[in-house]
């Protein structure tokens, strides 16, 4: 046994933990982060953000090559997929990102131990390393950042070979030949368009009338339109009540949710992407009375604080949006209040992208939510299809969907579906931090030609004189 005494203790080194721990190092605290896992950045860098999008971007540079670009004049003969090739890039892209992440603990002089860490009461965390080693670390602030996990799904069992979450679909050996997709949210729909770019026959079973449920229903509408054009196929409202293996593959029970004939339907691979739940195993939450919601996250109020004084917790362990960048600012936000500072999220600006092709940007609020609570709003809509710069880039599906306060003109939401949406997004979610009105972004210059002249004829479109269409 060991001891050492720091201000702050982050069990947890993913985007929240990680940050928080930066952040408070910048600001004079002695700070150590207790991570599991060999390498930093938790779900994210390791199994999530970072790996997901170096095989979006490696199937999408296939997937042109092979059939996107004989419309501007090139000619490209014999493209093959070299599987291993794209996983190694996968591989080196991650490794490089969380490397980064122990240079940026050394620079911040932040103490790195190896192991799971538990709550011990009074300010104590017991760390068990690897090889069984007890350590305790003691702190005036503890950190709970350690995350989610995918949500199983009750009548089949994940083996990551054949019933795979996340982390085994970014990992096959093989393109399957048919990949059944459990869950039409955003993993399942960015997963599902990776294997589909590489040849899978991809069915995504979703249990509600709709894919991207949380999103506006404009936007729901047509990415299911344009990724049934790329190959997708669905089978909404549809509830999976078993699986079972099959051969090499499996077989899965399906049935209408709303009750009906079952039917069967067999797959190679299924990926199970039903959302995630938070995880908290063995971190000694009972040990210390930590109060969890009814979801089972763990319970914080507008500071961050638990119910236990000194116990604090951020990221995807608490709920929300169950975001990389809506947990870093939360470590920001944090550090800064335990630094003595006014550390605050705006919740109501956290932009949310789903990586296909086109991609899916949103923030704010959507139409149902403004329906909902009886806010008079105006609708300022542009399609890409009369940008100049997206004909030229071929790139023409979607449109910028603006949301404004009919009295004020305050933009209140944004939807995105086009090329590069999830970098068009971060105008609109400046505005809306700024307590923007739309005719501010529409009397804002925009270069030409360029994707964000979409931004600004939708601004202009929600005070009913867009230019262009
Ligand atoms: P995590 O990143 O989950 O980190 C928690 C860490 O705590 C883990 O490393 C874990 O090993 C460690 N830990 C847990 N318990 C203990 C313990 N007792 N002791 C020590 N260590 C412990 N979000 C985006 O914003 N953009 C994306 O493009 C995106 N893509 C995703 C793709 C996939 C496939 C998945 C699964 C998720 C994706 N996400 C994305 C979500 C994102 O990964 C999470 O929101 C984010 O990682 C949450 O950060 P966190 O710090 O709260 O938790
Ligand atoms: P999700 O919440 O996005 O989608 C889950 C989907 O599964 C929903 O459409 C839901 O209706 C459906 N579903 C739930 N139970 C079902 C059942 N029994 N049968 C069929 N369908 C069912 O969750 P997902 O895709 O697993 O992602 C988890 C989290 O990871 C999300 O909260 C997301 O924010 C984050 N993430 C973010 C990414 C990004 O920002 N680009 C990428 C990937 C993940």
């Amino acid at each position: 046994m060991s001891d050492s005494s720091f201000d702050l203790v982050v069990i947890g080194g993913g985007p929240g933990g990680y940050v928080a721990a930066i952040r408070a190092a910048q600001l004079g605290l002695s700070v150590a982060i207790v991570e599991k896992r060999p390498t930093l950045g938790g779900t994210c860098l390791n199994v999530g953000c970072i790996p997901s999008k170096a095989l979006l971007t490696a199937s999408h540079h296939y997937h042109t090559a092979a059939h996107g670009l004989g419309a501007f004049g090139v000619k490209v003969a014999g493209v093959e997929l070299d599987l291993p090739a794209m996983m190694a890039h996968k591989d080196k892209v991650v490794a490089d990102n969380t490397k980064g992440i122990d240079f940026l603990l050394k620079k911040n002089k932040i103490a790195r131990i190896l192991g799971a860490g538990s709550l011990a009461g009074d300010g104590r965390v017991t760390v068990t390393a690897p090889d069984g080693a007890v350590s305790t670390l003691t702190a005036r602030a503890i950190v709970l950042a350690t995350g989610s996990e995918v949500t199983p799904l009750p009548g089949l069992t994940i083996d990551e070979e054949v019933f795979v979450s996340s982390t085994g679909a970014l990992a096959l050996p093989n393109v399957p030949k048919r990949l059944v997709v459990i869950g039409g949210g955003v993993i399942g729909l960015e997963l599902g368009t990776v294997w589909g770019r590489l040849g899978a026959e991809v069915t995504v079973v979703e249990y509600l009338d709709r894919i991207l449920p949380f999103h506006d229903l404009d936007v729901s509408k047509t990415m299911t339109r344009l990724l049934g054009q790329q190959g997708m196929s669905f089978k909404l409202a549809t509830k999976v009540l078993a699986g079972e293996r099959k051969g090499d593959g499996a077989v899965l029970t399906l049935e209408p949710a709303a009750g009906g004939a079952a039917e069967t339907l067999d797959a190679d691979v299924v990926l199970v992407a039903i959302g995630r739940r938070p995880f908290v195993e063995g971190l000694g939450l009972e040990t210390v009375g930590i109060e969890r919601t009814a979801r089972g996250f763990v319970k914080i109020d507008g500071s961050f604080r638990t119910n236990v004084p000194g116990v604090y917790a951020i990221g995807d362990v608490v709920g929300g949006a169950m975001l990389a960048h809506k947990a870093e600012d939360e470590g920001v936000a944090l550090a800064e209040i335990l630094a003595g500072q006014h550390g605050h999220v705006n919740y109501e600006a956290i932009p949310s992208v789903v990586y296909t092709w086109p991609e899916v940007a949103s923030v704010g609020r959507t139409e149902e939510q403004l329906k909902e609570a009886g806010t008079a709003y105006t609708v300022g809509k542009f399609p890409f299809l009369a940008n100049g710069r997206a004909r030229s880039m071929n790139d023409t599906d979607g449109f910028v969907k603006i949301l404004a306060d009919a009295a004020t003109d305050q933009v209140l939401g944004a939807h995105i579906i086009g090329p590069n949406a999830g970098d068009l997004i971060a105008e609109i979610v400046l505005a809306i931090e700024f307590g923007a009105a739309a005719e501010d972004i529409a009397r804002t210059c925009h270069a030409h030609p360029t994707l964000s002249e979409t931004v600004k004829e939708a601004a202009l479109a929600a005070n009913g004189r867009a230019l262009h269409v």
